[in-house]
This record gives structure tokens, C-alpha cells and sequence, in this order.
């Protein structure tokens, strides 16, 4: 099954705005993204597990809560890097993926150049937040999670800015009809439609060049 979830903030609206306009240069777009990634961040990380932990105040014995779920973030290289800060800063604890992909210009079929992922034994207690700011054909998003149903990874969340409703469509194809997966897309809004060099309309153009000024 496939849960999507569009974010309603108005600050994302808001930095999104500002990642959309192409007189946004490399230094605000940096920072707009940032900001995104930490209210992204404290959505997905609301439906993290907690256990009970007592613990002692300077006045009194008191009960609180510790996370305990694994968490591990994901991003997709190159753009999927922008989104990174916030996940990591609100929870340190989490262990920092990479996984190395570039779509072939001509074909749109991702490449895969890198990848390494901890040593995890108890897949069941895991959460994995793959961040990447664009869904376009949504190949890219297609391969990464086949990678990780294929280490037995169950909990798979997605965070990205921009969604083509062409890779939505191919994602609830390839992975819609199984009811014993659930994989939760957070986005911050759905647009139009691709070009037909596969890019997103009205979209933000090439997220990754307009990240690192390439
Ligand atoms: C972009 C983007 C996604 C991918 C989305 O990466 O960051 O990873 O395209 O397209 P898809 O849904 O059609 O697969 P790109 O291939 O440009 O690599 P880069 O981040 O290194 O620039
Ligand atoms: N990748 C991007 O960075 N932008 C798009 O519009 C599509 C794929």
C-alpha cells in the first residue's frame, strides 16, 4: 500500500515558493531547503516509537519517554543531501545511508554508483527515511526501495518536495497492489506533469545543480 502524505505548512509553501523562483541563488537555496528539511523532519519523526523511562529530576522520580526505534536517513546523491540537516540535527542518534544515483539522460533509467548502509540484525524495530527532493518518472524512488524490500526493510518512508503525478502512478503500480507493505511518501506538493525530457512542471528544475551550483 501506498500512503501519501502533502504537507499543509504554510512555511513549506512558503520555502518552497522561494526554491521554485529561479532568481533564487545558490545560498538561499541552500537554506530554503534546509528549513524545509527540519518541518519535514518533525513530521515524519511524529510517529516515532517511545518506551516508558523513569528518570530522576533534581526534586523527584518522574516518568518519561526514550525513543526506540533504529532510524536511518537515506538520502539519494546528489540532491537528496539538501534535505539531510534536519533529520539529522532533531535526532543525532540516527545513522547517515548513501545511496549513489543519476538518472541516463537519454534512457531516464537510474544508475546506481554507490550504496552502504549499516549492519542492521533486527530489521523490525527499523525506520528508513529516504530523502530525495524530486519524484519525476520516479525511477529513481522505484530502485531505492526495491533495494530495500529486497534487505527485508519494512518500514520505508519517503520525503520529497516535488512529486510528478507520473511517479506516483509508477510507484503505486509497482508496489500499490501489496497490502502487506506499507510505503508512506511525505511530500510538500503534487505538480502538473513531466516535460518530455522527464523534467517536473512547473517543478524547480534540476534540484541537484541548483543545490551545489553545477
Ligand atoms: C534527480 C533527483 C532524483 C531523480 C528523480 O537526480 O534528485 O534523484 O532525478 O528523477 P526520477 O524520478 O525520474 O528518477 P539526478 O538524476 O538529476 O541526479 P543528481 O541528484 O546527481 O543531479
Ligand atoms: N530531477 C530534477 O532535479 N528535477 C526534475 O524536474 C526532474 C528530475
Amino acid at each position: 500500500m501506498i500512503n501519501i502524505n502533502v504537507s499543509k505548512h504554510p512555511l513549506v509553501a512558503h520555502y518552497l515558493t522561494r526554491l521554485r523562483d529561479n532568481k533564487t541563488d545558490i545560498v538561499s537555496f541552500k537554506s530554503c531547503l534546509e528549513r524545509i528539511s527540519y518541518l519535514m523532519a518533525a513530521e515524519v519523526y511524529s510517529e516515532l516509537k517511545t518506551e516508558n523511562k523513569t528518570i530522576f529530576t533534581p526534586l523527584k522520580k518522574a516518568k518519561g519517554q526514550k525513543i526506540n526505534t533504529k532510524v536511518v536517513i537515506l538520502p539519494i546523491l546528489r540532491a537528496g543531501l539538501g534535505l539531510t540537516e534536519g533529520f539529522r540535527n532533531l535526532y543525532p542518534n540516527a545513522s547517515i545511508s548513501h545511496i549513489g544515483l543519476y538518472r541516463d539522460e537519454e534512457s531516464l533509467k537510474p544508475i546506481k554508483y554507490y550504496f552502504k548502509f549499516p549492519h542492521i540484525k533486527d530489521k523490525k524495530n527499523l525506520k528508513v527515511i529516504v530523502l530525495d527532493p524530486m519524484i519525476a518518472t520516479g525511477g529513481s524512488i522505484i530502485f531505492t526501495i526495491e533495494y530495500l524490500l529486497n534487505m527485508n526493510i519494512i518500514d520505508i518512508n519517503i520525503v520529497s518536495l516535488l512529486c510528478a503525478p507520473e511517479g506516483l502512478a509508477a510507484i503505486e503500480k509497482r508496489f500499490g497492489s501489496s497490502d502487506k507493505k506499507l510505503i508512506k511518501i511525505f511530500t510538500c506538493f503534487i505538480d502538473d506533469k513531466l516535460n518530455d525530457k522527464g523534467y517536473i512542471l512547473p517543478g524547480l528544475g534540476d534540484a541537484g545543480d541548483r543545490l551545489f551550483g553545477t
